[in-house]
C-alpha cells in the first residue's frame, strides 16, 4: 500500500514541469506528503548532469514557489530526490540510460508523467516498454490536450493502451484538482436541502465561466492551431459541467463517479450548422487594455499560419437531454484577455411564479454561486426585507457564505499538488477515463463541423472586455443575462 514510487517526468525541463510540477512536488515535500516518492527523474533532450538540473530547479523554484513557502531545509531534503537523464523521447536508444537508472535502485511503483507533445505519447510508451522500463506496477500520467479531435484522441488512447491498462492510465484535467470543483460534489450530495431542487423543476439555467486576463503568452503556435473550444471547453468546462449535472453516484469509488459523468456527456445535444448561430459565439481579442495596461491583439502578437481562423473566446448554449435537465440551458463561456480573471459556476433557480413584492421580478432569484478562482468560495444568494420604514415591502439580496476561502485559512493548494499526490497513491477519481475524453471530443467535433458548415465567423472583441457583444445576445435572447 505504501510502496515507494519513482516518478519520471518526460518534458522535465519544459514549461509545465518548471512552473507547475516541480513546485507542486516541492510543496508536497514541505507538507510531509511525499514520503512515498523515492526519486523524481526529469528527462529532456539537453545534455546535463543531475547537479546542473538541481541548480536550475533551485533557481526556478525561487520564481514559482511563493516566498513565504520557501524553506531551505525543505529544499535540501527535496533536492536529494531530483535526478536528470538525457532522453530524446523519439529515440528508442536513449531509453537504456533511463532503465539503468531505474534498475539501479528499484522502487515497486513507477509513475511516468508525460508532459510532452501528445503526438509523442504513443512513441514514449512503446519505447519505455521495449527498453524494459515498464514493470508490473507502472502507471502513466497524460497531460492534455489528448489529440485535436475524436479520431486523434482515439489513436493516442489506443497506443497508450498497448502498454498501460486503463486502471494505470491517469489523464489529467487540472480543473478537477481545484478545491471548489471537488466541493461541487460535497455541496450537491452532502446537503439534503439542495438535493431536491437540483433539477429542471427548480433550476432556470446554469452558467459556467472561465475568464482569463492573460493572452496566449508564449504559446501562440500551439494556440493558433487549437483555439479556445479545444483548449478549454473540451476538457475544463465539460468536466465542470459533468460534475454539476451528473446523477448521484452509487459510491465515491472512481468508477461509479466516472460512470455518472460520462452519461452527462453522452446526453449533450450536438450543435448543428442549423442552430450554430443561436447556440455558439466565437471571438478573437483585438488590442485593448487589461487592468490599465495596453495590450496587443491576437493577430498582431502572433504571426501564425491560419491564426485568423482561431477563436480566443467561445460562448455556447448547451442542452443536456435527460430527465433531470431537459429544458435547462447550460451557458458556457471562456476567453483570454477578458476584463478580469475568474472561474465560476452559477446555478440560477427559477423565479417565483407570483410575486408579492414591489421589486422587478428579475431581481427575485436565488443563485448558488460557486467561485473556483481566484477565491475558492460558495455562496447562496437569497432575499430578505430591505430594512426601513417604507410602506411597500421590498426585498434585497443577501449572500449566505457557505464556505470560507481556504486561502484565508492558509490551507489552499495548487491543483497539481492534489493530482500528483493522487497519482502517486493510485487514486483515479480526479482523472478522466478514456470514454469521458472521447465522448467530450465527439460533442466538440459536432461544434467544429457545424462552424465549418455554417461558416461561423470569429468576431473581434477588445481586450479588457467580456468578449464579443454576440455573447451577451446569446443569453439575452432567452430573456437572461450573464451573472457578473
Ligand atoms: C490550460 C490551458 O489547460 O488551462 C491554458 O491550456 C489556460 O490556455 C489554462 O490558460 C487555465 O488554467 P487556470 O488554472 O489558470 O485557470
Amino acid at each position: 500500500m505504501n510502496d515507494k514510487v519513482d516518478l519520471v517526468i518526460f518534458g522535465g525541463t519544459g514549461d509545465l514541469s518548471t512552473r507547475k510540477l516541480l513546485p507542486a512536488l516541492y510543496q508536497l515535500h514541505r507538507h510531509g506528503l511525499a514520503e512515498r516518492l523515492q526519486r523524481i527523474i526529469a528527462t529532456g533532450r539537453r545534455e546535463m548532469d543531475s547537479e546542473t538540473f538541481r541548480n536550475e530547479a533551485h533557481a526556478n523554484l525561487q520564481t514559482f514557489v511563493p516566498a513565504k513557502d520557501w524553506d531551505t531545509a525543505v529544499w535540501e531534503g527535496y533536492c536529494q530526490h531530483l535526478h536528470y537523464v538525457r532522453v530524446d523521447a523519439s529515440d528508442g536508444g536513449d531509453y537504456e540510460n533511463l532503465t539503468q537508472l531505474l534498475n539501479a535502485d528499484v522502487a515497486p511503483i513507477r509513475l511516468f508523467y508525460l508532459a510532452t507533445l501528445p503526438a509523442l505519447y504513443g512513441t514514449i510508451c512503446s519505447h519505455l516498454q521495449q527498453a524494459g522500463a515498464v514493470q508490473e506496477q507502472s502507471r502513466v500520467v497524460l497531460e492534455k490536450p489528448l489529440g485535436h479531435d475524436l479520431a486523434s484522441c482515439h489513436e493516442i488512447n489506443l497506443q497508450v493502451a498497448d502498454v498501460f491498462g486503463e486502471e494505470d492510465t491517469f489523464r489529467i484535467d487540472h480543473y478537477l484538482g481545484k478545491e471548489t470543483v471537488q466541493n461541487v460534489m460535497a455541496v450537491r450530495f452532502g446537503n439534503p436541502l439542495l438535493h431536491p431542487v437540483w433539477n429542471n423543476t427548480f433550476v432556470d439555467n446554469v452558467q459556467i465561466t472561465v475568464a482569463e486576463e492573460i493572452g496566449v503568452e508564449g504559446r501562440g503556435d500551439y494556440y493558433a492551431k487549437t483555439g479556445a473550444l479545444r483548449d478549454m471547453v473540451q476538457n475544463h468546462l465539460l468536466q465542470v459541467l459533468s460534475l454539476v449535472a451528473m446523477e448521484p453516484p452509487t459510491s465515491l469509488d472512481p468508477t461509479d463517479i466516472r460512470d455518472e459523468k460520462v452519461k452527462v456527456l453522452r446526453c449533450l445535444e450536438p450543435i448543428t450548422a442549423d442552430n450554430a448561430k443561436e447556440r455558439s459565439v466565437r471571438g478573437r481579442y483585438d488590442a485593448g487594455a487589461v487592468r490599465g495596461e495596453a495590450v496587443k491583439g491576437f493577430l498582431e502578437e502572433a504571426e501564425y499560419k491560419d491564426a485568423d481562423a482561431t477563436e480566443t473566446f467561445v460562448a455556447l448554449k448547451a442542452s443536456i437531454n435527460n430527465w433531470r435537465w431537459a429544458g435547462v440551458p447550460f451557458y458556457l463561456r471562456t476567453g483570454k484577455r477578458l476584463s478580469r480573471r475568474y472561474s465560476e459556476i452559477v446555478i440560477e433557480f427559477k423565479k417565483l411564479s407570483f410575486s408579492l413584492f414591489a421589486n422587478d421580478p428579475n431581481e427575485l432569484t436565488n443563485k448558488l454561486v460557486i467561485r473556483i478562482q481566484p477565491e475558492e468560495t460558495i455562496s447562496l444568494h437569497t432575499l430578505n426585507k430591505k430594512p426601513g420604514l417604507t410602506r411597500k415591502l421590498r426585498l434585497q439580496p443577501v449572500e449566505l457564505h457557505l464556505t470560507e476561502d481556504p486561502a484565508q485559512k492558509g490551507v489552499s493548494y495548487d491543483a497539481y499538488e492534489r493530482l500528483l499526490l493522487d497519482a502517486i497513491n493510485g487514486d483515479q477519481t480526479l482523472f478522466m477515463r478514456r470514454d469521458e475524453v472521447e465522448t467530450a471530443w465527439r460533442w466538440i467535433d459536432s461544434i467544429i463541423a457545424a462552424w465549418e458548415e455554417a461558416g461561423t465567423p470569429v468576431k473581434p472583441y477588445n481586450s479588457g472586455t467580456m468578449g464579443p457583444g454576440a455573447a451577451t445576445a446569446l443569453v439575452a435572447v432567452d430573456g437572461r443575462s450573464w451573472y457578473e
